[in-house]
């Protein structure tokens, strides 16, 4: 099976969605009519395996492509590793008529494609992200860059890719942590828009565990339509795509709190269920409802436990420093309904007042500190 969608941005682009996607004609085609040196660039725990695997595929289409490999992990997503593989691709004589492909997760997709952005002033770039997390969020919607000791992703900028290929067969081999990171992309998607899908998701659970092809393929594919959607009428993050910041402003400031020793996926689904609470303290939202969404996060064994709230002055002070609040106000995206946001006089976010707030933040403490 295979799944086509075209993001409707300028230029347009598709991303297929399917298993054994090399073996299609389609995709053989984009390739060789790109007629460009290709270099597929990775991580260094893939390169080996899913790197060589792409390496000789090309191959046996008659596309030779150089593979290049940066150390794994968000620590060198930075402009140093940007400026190593520049110099890497200069030293080979690599010039305009380069594609690169970005063949990992978030974080290569997010590197690489900062780098074909600005490489000889902007070469094609394919994406073919392989964890759950990069095909429903980091591939979609042109956001590229690296992090900085001063605060992750402050360096860069929009560039489309030419096309994104998600292949679910790389899935197989994704440690539980790191799929359950792009579960709760795909659940907050639907909590935002789509409660079709958030049912689905609760009903399919033994398949999507199973990481059965063509649910995932499934899945995955109404997973982007929604951040597909979003960013169509908001390529620049301007209004509509804040919604997709559900959960995370919370989240965010879990994440810096507690050093980053929860995953992604881990803070936030706490960040939206105490966002929730703010959408049910606003009257706005049923609290039948945040337990159920509790619920449908505890089946996907999120583990929902953190001390960051115990110190409130100081999840505060994390919270401020979040580039999306805004002159130091917290603003939060707030649910009326599963799949329906509240959008207020045409605004997506909503100001939250110091003491909602503070009644918000003991409740998590409550909640989810376990210690
Ligand atoms: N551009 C955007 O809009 C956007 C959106 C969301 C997240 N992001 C970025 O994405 C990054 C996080 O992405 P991520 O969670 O994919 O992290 P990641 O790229 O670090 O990948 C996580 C780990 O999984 C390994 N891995 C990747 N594919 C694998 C596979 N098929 N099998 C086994 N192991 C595999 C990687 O080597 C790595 O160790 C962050 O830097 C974040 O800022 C960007
Ligand atoms: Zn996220």
């Amino acid at each position: 099976m295979i799944k086509q969608l075209t993001i409707n941005l300028a230029p347009t682009y598709p991303i297929y969605i399917g298993d054994e996607l090399l073996t299609h004609d389609v995709i053989k085609n984009l390739f060789t009519n790109l007629n460009k040196k290709l270099v597929i660039i990775t991580d260094s725990n893939l390169v080996a395996t899913i790197g060589k695997t792409l390496q000789k595929q090309l191959e046996q289409y008659g596309l030779t492509a150089e593979l290049l490999a940066f150390p794994a992990g968000e620590a060198h997503k930075t402009r140093e590793t940007k400026q190593s593989l520049e110099d890497q691709l200069l030293q080979r004589k690599y010039g305009r008529d380069t594609c690169l492909i970005a063949l990992g997760g978030g974080v290569v997709t997010d590197l690489v494609g900062f780098l074909a952005a600005t490489y000889c002033r902007g070469v094609p770039a394919i994406y073919v992200p392989t964890t759950l997390l990069a095909m429903v969020d980091a591939s979609i919607g042109g956001k590229t860059g690296v992090d900085t000791p001063y605060g992750k992703n402050l360096i860069g900028c929009f560039y489309q890719p030419k096309a994104v290929l998600m292949n679910v067969n790389y899935l197989l081999s994704l440690s539980a942590n790191e799929y359950r990171n792009g579960m709760v992309e795909i659940i907050k998607h639907a909590m935002i828009a789509d409660a079709d899908l958030f049912h689905r998701i609760k009903h399919q659970y033994v398949h999507i565990m199973e990481r059965a092809p063509n649910c995932l393929i499934e899945l995955i594919d109404e997973s982007c339509l929604i951040k597909k959607s979003m960013v169509e009428k908001d390529e620049k993050d301007l209004g509509m795509r804040q919604l997709l910041n559900f959960g995370h402003t919370i989240g965010h400031a879990i994440e810096a709190v507690s050093h980053y020793q929860l995953s992604h996926g881990e803070a936030v689904a706490i960040g939206m269920l105490v966002e929730c609470y703010l959408s049910m303290q606003y009257g706005l939202l049923d609290e039948a409802v945040l337990q159920e969404i509790r619920t449908l996060l505890e089946q996907y064994h999120l583990p929902l436990q953190t001390n960051a709230f115990a110190d409130k002055e100081l999840f505060l002070e994390k919270m401020a420093l979040d580039k999306k609040s805004i002159n130091n106000k917290a603003y939060f995206v707030l649910l009326e309904k599963i799949g329906k946001p509240y959008v207020n006089a045409g605004q997506f976010t909503t100001r939250i007042d110091a003491q909602l707030l503070d009644q918000a933040l003991d409740w998590a403490n409550s909640q989810f500190n376990r210690t």
